[in-house]
Formats: C-alpha cells, structure tokens, sequence
C-alpha cells in the first residue's frame, strides 16, 4: 500500500517537491517589491520557490519550507501535466530532463539586471538557459528562454514556452481581453476551474483581433484597481501565441506562456539558438492600477521607441477621402491641418499604383510608386507643399502585402505565401508576402528606406497588415513548411530592426485593420499604435480602457472622426485621454466647433505631457457604472487631468462623487474645467481643495446627461500664486 501511494505521489508530484529536498543554492530575480525565487533540488532540479512580495529579512528565504515546484518541466518522463518543452532528439528519443547547471547575474545599467540559469539533459549535450531581465524601479520581469544543443544531427521542438510559472493560491481569476474588428480588447474575468484554459490566436501575421496576448491573474479573490494580488502578463510576439493556465488536482496552478506550439515543429540544428519572445510581467498586492502603471513605467522605458519623449498631433485623411483623393484635395486638407493647429498631415491608403492604380483595395499593393494621374508631381511636391504651410508630412504603408492584382505580384509570384495546388484564399482581395524569404525581406525594408532616401523629410510613417495568414505555405521554407508561422515573424522583426538601425527615432504607427497587433514585440520598433477602426467615442470609451491595462496613453492613438452620433466635444474629450489625432471633414465643421478644436488642442499640447507620462488612475469603470472616469498625475503630483465620461444613462442612475487618486495630501489644488463647449457642466470650476479632500471626499464630477464629459485640469496652488 505503501509503495502504491510513494508511487502515485512521484507520478503526480514530481513537479513539486518538499523543502527539506533543497540544497543552499537560491537564484534571487528582483525588483524593488517583488521576488520570484529559484532553488536547486538534492536531485539538481531547478524549483521555483516563491513569487511575490518580497521579505523584510532575505535570511528567511532560505527557511521558507513552503512547496517547490519544478521551474520548467519538460515532457517525457516523470511530469505528466502541460509541459514547458518537449522535443526529439536526433536519436528519436523523445524525452528530456533538464538539471541545474549554473546560473549568472550581471547588472545592464542602473536599473536593470539581467539573471541566466542554465539547466542541462544529463543524457544528452542539450541545453535551456532561463533568462530573467528584472527592471527593479518598474517592478517588472521580462522572461525569455534559450534553447540549443550539440547533438550529432538536429532536434525537433514541439513545444517552447518563454516562460512556466507557478502559483499555490487558493483561487485563481483570470482577466482576458478578447474581440474581433472594431470591437477590441472587450474584458471578461472568470474563475479558473481544473483543467487547461488556453488563450491563442493562430492568425499568423497577428498576435490579437480574437484574442489577445494579455491578462491579469489576480490571486486568491478578483482584485480591483486598489486592492489585489496579481500578475498582469503580455507576451512579446506578434505572430501566433498561446497562454495556457493548468488548474491541477492540487489546486496550483501552472501559467505557460509562449508561441503557439499550433503546427509548429521547429528543426534546430547542432550549435544554433532557438529564442522564444519574452514574456513580461509584474506583479502587485495593491491592485490592477499599480500593476498598469508598472507596466506604464517599463513600456516608457523599455517598451516603446522614444517612449520618454513627445508625439506629434495630426490629421489623417482616411475617413475624410478614402481612396478618393488629388493634389488638389490633399492640399486643402493641409491648410485644415494648419488650421486645426496639429503638427503633421498624414496620408493614408491610395496614392501608390500605376499599372494597377489603387483606386479601392483591389489593385496595387506591393507598388509603391505613386499613382502618377492622382498625383502628378509625386510625394516630395507634398512634403513640400505641406511644410511650406507649416505642417509635416506623413504616409502609410502596408509593406507586408500584395493585391494578386499588382506588378510585384506578377513579377515575383514565389514571394506570396500561397499554396501551390490549391486556389489563393484572400483577406480583404490581398495575400501576405512571405517575410520568410531573405530576399522578401529586403524588398519591404526596402520600402521604407527607398522612400525616406528619396524624402527625407517625411516625418511619420503607418505601418498597416490588414491580412492574416490564410494560405500557410512558405514557397521558401520547402520542405519545413511547419516553421513558416515563427520565421514570419522573426523576418518580420529583422525588417523592423533594420530599419530602426537607419532610422532609429522617426515616428511610427503600428496599425492592423484595428487593434489586430498590438504587442511588446513589435511595438520595440514603433511609437504608437492604432487601437482600433472603430471611433465612435461611445465604443472607444471601452476599447481605451482595455488598452489602458497594458499600454500608455502615449502609445493609444486615438482619433476624433466623424463616427458616432455624439458631440464634438465628446468626441475630443474622449481622444484626449490618449494620443490624440484628427481623421474629421475639417471644412464641415462650424465656427464653433472649429474654434473647439483650436481651444482643445491648445490645451492639450500643455498638458500632454501629464496626460503621456504621468501615472493613470482609473477610477471609475465603464464596466460598472454608466459612466468611466480617469485621471493622470504628474510624478511631482503638482499637476493632474481628469477625463469624466457619462455613458448612456438608464432611468434613476445617480451618481456619487469621484475620488481623486494619485494627489500629495498635503498639497492645495485649483480644479479647472477645460473643453468647455458651450457652458461649464463641472460647477465647481476655479475652485481650490486639498489633496487630502480631493482623495477623501471628492468631487460631484460626472454629469447626468447622457454621452456629455468633463475634463478638468488640475494644478499645485503654491502660496504666491494669486489665481
Ligand atoms: C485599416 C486601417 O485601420 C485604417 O485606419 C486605414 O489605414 C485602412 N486600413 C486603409 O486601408
């Protein structure tokens, strides 16, 4: 009976161990606040220990004789639950075990700390290094695994995470972000049940549109914005992933992040690297606001290019023109962007193609020549004419794809992912490049640098992929046809990277028909990102908030359109929360509601940069009442924005007042309302509280009228000031 019982505890225990089994080697990977704590076993096994706040006393760690669990388990013998890795090897042998052999910290820069463990198959010359890159004042952890080995012919991988971490709560509630065009980043939290939930996509060219590669873990009960333990994750990979969350009969639970291993066999050969993409995670005990504002901190870091520096404001002419446009018109809308007082025009889809000119989105991509009828004297004759009038000039590209109705397509069909024996499938009339080819590589790079090295002057570029994958064949990868959906992505990144190496600080928008591929991993080469198509004010109240969880506002492009039937003032109130733009009918506008638009962008370039780079507050949740207040401090907390949405109201809603987050107690406040569209709708305007009321007592803020906003500015009163 005995044996049977030691029996089934090895089976089902092996990943987790008792203290007592440990040996005095402790990997510490730390931040200010947290430690996820690594130990190496009697048996050589590397356990993680411990994630979360850390100890007062650092001597205590080594007495914890809390449960162990097996750091990164691999398939094949004794762990039978999701693994982290499995692979063959050259023999066909298909198991591994993997044993501690060493480990290495060394510090980046002042911050950062950069911590390697490497584990190895006894068995076998096969190696998997762990690495940890701790950001110590944002209190966030980048993971990311290395896997190579020098066996006699090469490895099969089948599975590869970046990252397997565990948790010993009681209970465990997942929040994930799902959606799907012009509908992004709607939020659902559930409780975990035993078993695997698995978030993917398998889109190919896209990380998100279904689902998306983010989400809290709070642990023990849900956390709200102030209060909670949890971990808010993202993994860095634009292409297919999955995040797998393993509930086991024990009640820990196993969160296994990575690409998707989906019909993805990768052949590594002896002596090369196999990288997966960080996952990055923080982790918090004081809610999902600190966990946002972490991530906030890191992105402005390490996350964005130039992310500690300003964004240019501008008109875009997609919604205006579509692909109907002419000098003529484009010239016009310069003089609105003049007139509007934004500091860039930026050019959407439709001036490239001649031989199959882009007059709707059935011709022309791949040829990116501009349409000589619509614009004879080309794209330098519009820089110039937009700089003379006082704005700069950018343009948008969709480098990764191509119309079956196009020269490049005609001229290169063996660049096009397409198989050869059955019809093409397409998405939106278009087909992907297969960015798994060298050559195809160069020709999209090419695509950027041929057009800053004939116009050097443009100043903002749109990188837009309104496909995915839907012909999965790779006429370049041959025979490893299960390879195409990471070596898409990783041509991608070469190509992003190359041109960040020429061009290293010029604005970019990362764009995908919406929200379709927003993540770390690519947005390291761009400095913002289009959240969705869909900006009607009223949906972008949601979808911003969603985004806000993961990304600064700074990096949320967020535009005024004609979309939605709300005023123009809530409109802009509800793009200025983010990095506000234009993509109006400027001429349509009357006197006044030009003269709004003026005012508000005045008011924005002021405080932009609180709005950018200060700490966000959410307040008030649009998922619980009808309304959905936020605000940003600075780090001084000596100015703040406050943006109060009222959403469609329902009969007897009444609201209660607001309070204030984020202000020095101890300091005087003048609360400003600011947008003021017709009259003030926030009566207690001009009017002076201390932090301490602003936080305890609050303000009677949100108005209750539906779809109607307040914004108020918020500023340090200092003694001598006699406003
Ligand atoms: C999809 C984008 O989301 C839009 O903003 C616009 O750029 C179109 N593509 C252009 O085709």
């Amino acid at each position: 009976m005995m044996k049977k019982i030691t029996l089934f505890l090895l089976l089902t225990l092996g990943l987790q161990q008792i203290m007592t089994a440990q040996t005095a080697i402790l990997i510490p990977v730390e931040t200010k606040r947290t430690i996820l704590l690594y130990s190496v076993g009697k048996d050589q096994k590397l356990y993680q220990s411990y994630l979360g706040t850390k100890l007062q006393q650092a001597t205590e760690y080594s007495d914890m004789g809390t449960k162990n669990f097996e750091s990164y388990l691999s398939a094949g013998t004794s762990n039978l639950f999701e693994p982290a890795i499995r692979v063959r090897h050259a023999d066909n042998n298909p198991s591994l075990e993997l044993q501690y052999v060493s480990y290495q910290q060394k510090k980046i820069n002042d911050s950062i700390t950069l911590t390697t463990i490497k584990l190895k198959d006894p068995q076998y010359p096969f190696e998997v290094v762990l690495n940890f890159k701790a950001s110590f004042n944002e209190d966030v952890i980048e993971q990311w695994t290395e896997i190579r080995h020098t066996e006699k012919k090469a490895v099969t991988l089948y599975n590869f995470a970046s990252s397997m971490l565990h948790f010993d709560a009681s209970a465990y509630w997942l929040t994930q972000f799902h959606g799907n065009w012009a509908e992004e980043m709607r939020m659902q939290e559930s409780k975990l049940t035993s078993g695997i939930k698995i978030i993917d996509s398998k889109l190919g060219t896209r990380a998100d549109m279904y689902q998306t590669p983010v989400f809290f873990l709070s642990l023990n009960k849900p956390s709200d914005e102030t209060s909670g333990e949890l971990i808010a994750g993202t993994l860095a990979w634009s292409g297919n992933f999955q995040l797998a969350f393993e509930l086991d009969e024990l009640n820990s639970l196993r969160v296994i992040t990575g690409m998707n291993p989906y019909a993805s066999e990768y052949t590594l050969q002896p002596d090369k690297v196999f990288t997966t993409p960080s996952f990055i995670f923080t982790y918090s005990n004081k809610g999902k606001g600190e966990a946002s504002r972490n991530l906030h901190s890191w992105a402005r870091k390490n996350g964005l290019i130039d992310g500690d520096k300003p964004r240019l404001t501008l008109l875009n002419n997609w919604e205006t023109t579509f692909f109907n446009f002419d000098e003529t018109k484009l010239n016009g809308l310069f003089d609105d962007a003049v007139k509007l007082g934004v500091d860039l025009f930026l050019l959407d889809d439709g001036w490239f193609g001649n031989k199959y000119p882009r007059a709707n989105d059935n011709a022309g991509l791949g040829d990116w020549q501009e349409t000589k009828t619509k614009l004879p004297n080309g794209i330098e004759a519009l820089i110039k004419s937009a700089e003379q009038k006082g704005v700069k000039f950018g343009i948008w590209i969709e480098p990764e794809m191509v119309n079956p109705k196009s020269e490049l397509y005609e001229k290169h069909p063996e660049w096009v992912l397409r198989f050869p024996n059955r019809s093409e499938k397409y998405f939106r009339n278009q087909l992907v490049l297969d960015l798994t080819n060298p050559q195809v590589q160069d020709f999209v790079y090419g695509i950027i640098d041929n057009l800053m090295t004939a116009h050097p002057s443009l100043a903002y570029f749109k990188w837009d992929c309104n496909s995915m994958i839907g012909n999965a064949y790779s006429p370049y990868l041959k025979d490893n046809q299960s390879q195409l959906y990471i070596d898409y992505d990783l041509g991608l990144y070469k190509v992003m990277a190359r041109v960040r190496e020429k061009y290293p600080h010029l604005p970019m928008m990362l764009c995908s028909g919406g929200g379709g591929r927003v993540d770390y991993g690519a947005m390291k080469y761009f400095t913002e990102f289009w959240p969705s198509d869909n900006t009607d004010a009223l949906e972008r109240v949601y979808i911003q908030w969603g985004y806000s969880y993961f990304y600064p506002s700074e990096a949320i492009c967020c535009h005024i359109t004609s979309w939605g039937s709300q005023s123009l003032k809530f409109r802009t109130d509800v793009a200025m929360s983010g990095k506000m733009g234009y993509d109006i009918q400027v001429n349509k506008m009357t006197p006044e509601e030009l003269k709004f638009s003026q005012d508000a962008i005045e008011n924005y370039k002021r405080l932009n940069t609180v709005i950018w780079q200060g700490d966000l507050f959410r307040l008030i949740s649009p998922y619980d009442e009808n309304r959905s207040v936020l605000m940003y401090v600075n780090k001084e907390k000596s100015k703040a924005v406050l943006f109060s949405y009222t959403l469609n109201l329902r009969y007897g809603d009444t609201f209660k007042n607001v309070l204030l987050q984020g202000l020095d107690p101890l300091k005087h406040y003048r609360v400003r309302e600011i947008n003021i569209a017709t009259k003030p709708a926030f009566k207690e305007t001009d009017k002076d509280y201390s932090g301490d009321y602003l936080m305890k007592i609050g303000l009677s803020i949100s108005s209750t009228q539906s779809l109607s906003s307040v914004v108020l500015e918020i500023t340090e009163k200092l003694e001598q000031d006699t406003w």
